[in-house]
């Protein structure tokens, strides 16, 4: 019987690119197979995010769930970016780990796992270039990495000190994996990258590198791909080239990530971003003006230290200006290793908890008027799954609404086909097949 592997994945999209690497190797090189069911596993990996302190302090009581859980002779391996931030305290402090794999580390996970108490967190480790086996956990669209770490300095921000520093992958790497997945029937690329507009400036093996803006021409010109998403860039280095070619180029999907983080140019620059409130609010406002229908999300952290009702006012300027169609809100959580940290004027937490409320009140208006504006549209949708039990087809818009249309089977699942919004609600939209 072929041995069997559990995967938690937790964070960002890279980590999901990570664990389907990791499943990969183990599928290629150990003959593993993937379950659902933690008690049947032979190996169950925590795929691990860093980014706030919550997810962090839940890891131990979640590694003791699983040792209880697993099947005698079960091994556990704990990966990923607390992977990298703690190291072997994680097996001090839990004993049950058989591992611990940082997120610049990925590549070595078959040998981890011969190695009784592995330890391997280096965050100068570079394996951008090893040909990893193929895993894809969609048939329709694929993560494709671009670039790892990340050299930017963000006050608040553990990354650079989880996944060092940055280093982009040779553009015809990337290039050869898009084209791989064009030939398997992928429709849709998702490049990532924590800093992606900084593509190329250090490319590894110390080849010249281009830029971002030549690399997203460069993917729409693989026959096949239809699609073309990626995540994230940085609002400061959105130059005019770039804005351009997102407009203009019609494979690029017409939604784009914008992490404000603030909008008071006073936190801005005690977070270390380099842009002003001005400086995002003309940014976006030259995106909208540019290119029809582009939806825009943005991350914010509320309480950054120091951050005044004045402050907070600033950012809900910025919403109202901007109009995100989606948000990822935070409270500010102290990261060890991170200047912020040592900040004085850490912001009260009942007042932390009360702007995060307000800024989610606000933004689920800005929302649902997104939302019910959206009826009657006509929208291209790939669609990625069939929902046997509702009867609907789950795809995307370019622009990233998610869209349902009730069909009596999945044959249209990888196919982009126009749909006509009907029913507008929070979650999702409802659409019927035009034509
Ligand atoms: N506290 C709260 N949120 C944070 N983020 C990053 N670091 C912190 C922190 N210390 C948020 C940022 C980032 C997103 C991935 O997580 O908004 O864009
Ligand atoms: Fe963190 Fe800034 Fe890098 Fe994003 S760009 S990962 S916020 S340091």
């Amino acid at each position: 019987m072929a041995k069997k592997l559990f995967i938690e994945t937790l964070g960002c999209q890279m980590n999901v690119r990570d664990s389907e690497h990791m499943i990969a190797e183990l599928q290629l090189h150990e003959g593993y197979e993937l379950t659902q069911e933690v008690g049947e596993a032979d190996l169950i990996l925590i795929n691990t995010c860093s980014v706030r302190e919550k997810p962090v302090q839940k890891l131990f009581s979640e590694i003791g769930m699983y040792a209880k859980q697993r099947k005698p002779g079960a091994k556990i391996g704990v990966t990923g970016c607390t992977a990298s931030h703690l190291g072997e305290e994680i097996i001090r402090r839990s004993p049950a780990v058989d591992f611990v794999l940082g997120a610049r580390n990925t590549s070595k996970i078959v040998q981890v796992l011969h190695k009784p108490k592995a330890v391997e967190t280096s965050i100068d480790y570079d394996d951008t270039t090893y040909q990893f086996a193929d895993y894809r956990s969609s048939k329709v669209k694929a993560f494709v990495n671009i670039m790892v770490g990340c050299d930017k300095s963000c006050t608040f921000c553990i990354v650079p000190y989880t996944r060092g520093e940055e280093i982009s992958i040779p553009d015809d790497l990337i290039l050869d994996e898009v084209r791989r997945a064009a030939d398997q029937g992928i429709k849709e690329v998702i490049l990532l990258g924590q800093n992606v507009n900084s593509y190329g400036r250090r490319v590894s093996g110390g080849r010249k590198g281009i830029g971002f803006t030549e690399l997203l021409r460069r993917v729409s010109r693989v026959d096949g791909i239809e699609r073309i998403r990626f995540t994230s860039p940085h609002p400061l280095h959105m130059d005019d080239e770039f804005i351009e070619e997102f407009a203009s180029n019609p494979k690029i999907c017409k939604n784009i990530h914008m992490p404000l983080q603030s909008g008071s140019t006073r936190i801005l620059r005690q977070m270390r971003r380099g842009y002003t409130k001005e400086w995002f609010i003309e940014r976006a406002a030259k995106i909208r003006a540019l290119t029809p229908d582009v939806t825009i999300g943005t991350d914010i952290i509320v309480a950054f230290p120091g951050e005044s009702e004045e402050d907070f006012a600033d950012t809900l300027d910025v919403v109202r200006e901007v109009g995100f169609e989606t948000m990822f809100s935070f409270k500010y959580s102290p990261r060890p290793l991170t200047p912020a940290a040592q900040f004085p004027n850490q912001v009260d937490p009942e007042v932390a908890d009360a702007r995060l409320w307000r800024l989610q009140e606000f933004q689920q208006e800005i929302h649902d008027r997104v939302a019910a504006a959206q009826a009657g549209k006509v929208y291209d949708v790939l669609f990625e799954e069939y929902n046997s039990e509702t009867g609907m087809l789950i795809g995307r818009s370019g622009n990233n609404f998610m869209i349902r249309v009730p069909a009596s089977d999945g044959r249209l699942v990888g196919s982009i086909a126009p749909v006509k919004i009907v029913k507008t609600g929070r979650h999702a939209l409802t659409g019927e097949l035009e034509g």
